[in-house]
């Protein structure tokens, strides 16, 4: 067990003021929120892929607020000290504010301290509302899984110059807002560490290179447990003991900034 004392928004805050680099994964059950707090991951995601991952699903859309509430309630039994983060899905939030606040009160009975939500520009009224109520948001920009059809599939975002232009703005709109944390997911490496260095509030990157102040991976993924190879994944197993090492190097490898490798990784 580590004796860490609870990542609070403002330790999240402080961490990055510091450039000491976030880690987050993502997690599903009490089981693996207690061996990932105890390996010292900073924020666990209670993300919308269990459709995917748990579900079989070939995409995040059929996930329910239901189905959310369930996990982020088995993921706050089995945590102690980590900053607990839940996706509000498809059709959650797109509505109204009101609708946005009332299914995120759904999330927070069950203990998640964070929602979050994906796009810019008409998003950004939702963010308001919420946070003036006293709801942290993390914001989702790049490539948005609950757009994937939209999107055309996944695909790497903001890779010519106006589509960089557009994200940029999305992303300083949300921080004025009130978002806390923006998750950065499939864009090239450079123009998130360009956003990240810009940016006031801490960047959390997947498939966004190392320039970003954080880090976020599927957990199933970095456990090698994933159904197709994905050039921003690392499969921490490789060499690991124990499921607790494999995330312990994560943490440490995020923190130094030895994952991602945007060689390897990145776009
Ligand atoms: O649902 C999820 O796991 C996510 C991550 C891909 C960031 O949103």
């Amino acid at each position: 067990m580590n004796n860490r004392k609870p990542v609070t928004l403002h330790r999240l805050r402080e961490m990055h003021a510091a450039g000491e680099k976030i880690a987050m994964l993502t997690c599903y059950d009490a089981s693996f929120a207690r061996v990932l707090d105890a390996a010292g991951v900073d924020s666990l995601l209670v993300g919308d892929s269990l459709g995917q991952v748990l579900q079989g699903r070939s995409s995040t859309l059929a996930v329910s607020i239901e189905e959310m509430a369930y996990h982020t309630g088995c993921v706050a039994r089995g945590n102690r000290t980590a900053w607990i983060i839940a996706d509000l899905p498809f059709g959650s939030y797109q509505e109204s504010a009101e609708v946005a606040m009332r299914n995120a009160t759904l999330l927070m009975q069950q203990g998640a301290q964070m929602v979050k939500l994906e796009g810019g520009g008409w998003t950004l009224p939702i963010v308001r509302f919420l946070v003036d109520r006293g709801v942290p948001v993390c914001a989702h920009l790049g490539f948005t899984p609950q757009s994937v059809h939209a999107l055309g599939g996944y695909r790497v975002q903001g890779r010519d110059e106006s589509a960089a232009r557009v994200l940029h703005r999305h992303a300083e709109e949300l921080a004025a807002a009130g978002a806390e944390l923006l998750v950065l997911e499939m864009v090239p490496a450079a123009f998130a560490r360009d956003l990240t260095k810009a940016l006031s509030i801490p960047t959390i990157g997947i498939g966004a290179g190392v320039g970003c102040s954080g880090q976020v991976l599927v957990l199933y993924d970095m456990l090698g447990l994933g159904d197709k190879p994905r050039r921003f994944v690392r499969n921490f197993m490789d060499g690991g003991a124990s499921i607790e090492n494999a995330v312990r190097k994560y943490v440490a490898d995020v923190k130094g900034g030895q994952f991602p490798d945007d060689a390897l990784h990145g776009f």
